[in-house]
C-alpha cells in the first residue's frame, strides 16, 4: 500500500472517511430516545464496511467518537461506549469473512474498561486481514493528535545540537510518522451525513487534499446508493492538488 497522495486520475478513493451524523436527530424525528438513534446508527456501519469493501475501497475511517464528544450528556456518553463494546465484539467472524482489519485512530487509553477490551480483542481476532481496513476514530480530535505528535517531537530532543538537527530534517512524512500515520492513507474523499457542512475537528492532517462531499441524509438512514452517490461524484472530481488543469490533461509539458 503506498503512502503518497492518490494519483491524479484515480477515480476510485483509496481511503473514505466517513462523519457519521444525525444520530439524534433522527431518533428526535422517529419519537425515539438518541441513543436508540446510535443503536440505529450501528447497523450502518457494519454496512458501510460491506459497501466499501465490495467497492474495492482500501481503508474507511469512522469518526464514532470525538474529544468534543465528552461534553454530551454523562448517560449518552455512558450508552455510546456500553453499545461499541457489545456490538463490536459480534463483528469479528463478519469482518474476518470480508478480510477486514480494524484499526483505531484517538486516544483509546481513555475509553472506559469495557470498550477498551472489546477493541483489543476485535483488533487482535482481525490484524491479519488485508482486504480492507476499517479505522475506528474513537476520542480522536484532529488538533489533540497534532498537539501530541509535536510534544513527541520536542520529547525527542536530548540537547540544543539535537534540536537543530531534527528541525533541519523534519518533514512531512517524519511528521506523519511522529503522528502514528505510517499506516494511513491520506484521506481521498471526506464524507459527512446529517447536514451540516463542517469537519468538527476530524482528521485534519490527513484530509489536506480530501475531496468533500456532504449530503443531508441521517446516519441511521444512510444506504448503498448514497455511498456510490459519493463515490460517482469523487469520480467525476479534478484533483489538481496544486497543477493546473491544462497541466493534468496534458496539454502543456511540466517544466
Ligand atoms: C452522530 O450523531 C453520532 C455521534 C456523534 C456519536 P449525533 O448524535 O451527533 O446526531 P445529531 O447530530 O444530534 O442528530
Ligand atoms: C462529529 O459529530 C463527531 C462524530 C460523528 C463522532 P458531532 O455531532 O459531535 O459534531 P458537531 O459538534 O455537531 O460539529
Ligand atoms: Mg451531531
Amino acid at each position: 500500500m503506498g503512502l503518497s497522495m492518490t494519483d491524479e486520475g484515480n477515480t476510485l478513493p483509496q481511503h473514505v472517511a466517513i462523519i457519521m451524523d444525525g444520530n439524534g436527530r433522527w431518533a428526535k424525528a422517529q419519537g425515539l430516545s438518541r441513543v436508540e438513534g446510535h443503536r440505529k446508527g450501528a447497523g450502518r456501519v457494519r454496512d458501510v464496511v460491506e459497501w466499501a469493501s465490495d467497492a474495492g475501497v482500501k481503508q474507511v475511517s469512522l469518526y464514532a467518537f470525538s474529544t468534543e464528544n465528552w461534553k454530551r450528556p454523562k448517560s449518552e456518553v455512558t450508552a455510546l461506549m456500553t453499545l461499541m463494546a457489545t456490538l463490536l465484539p459480534l463483528e469479528i467472524k463478519r469482518m474476518n469473512e470480508r478480510g477486514a482489519r480494524l484499526l483505531t485512530l484517538g486516544d483509546t487509553s481513555k475509553l472506559p474498561w469495557i470498550a477498551r477490551k472489546a477493541l483489543d480483542k476485535t483488533c487482535k481476532a482481525t490484524e491479519n486481514n488485508s482486504n480492507i481496513d476499517v479505522i475506528l476514530c474513537l476520542n480522536y480530535g484532529g488538533h489533540q493528535e497534532i498537539l501530541e505528535g509535536v510534544k513527541q517531537f520536542c520529547a525527542s530532543f536530548h540537547d540544543d545540537i539535537s534540536k537543530t538537527e531534527a528541525l533541519k530534517h523534519l518533514n512531512e512524512d517524519m511528521f506523519r510518522s511522529l503522528l502514528g500515520r505510517d499506516h494511513i492513507l491520506p484521506v481521498d474523499l471526506l464524507i459527512r451525513t446529517g447536514g451540516e457542512r463542517r469537519i468538527s475537528n476530524f482528521h485534519l492532517w490527513d484530509a489536506a487534499y480530501a475531496e468533500l462531499y456532504f449530503t443531508d441524509r441521517l446516519w441511521p438512514e444512510y444506504n448503498k446508493t448514497d455511498f456510490h452517490a459519493a463515490l460517482d461524484d469523487f469520480a467525476s472530481r479534478e484533483r489538481r492538488f496544486g497543477r493546473t488543469s491544462e497541466q493534468l490533461k496534458g496539454e502543456i509539458e511540466d517544466e
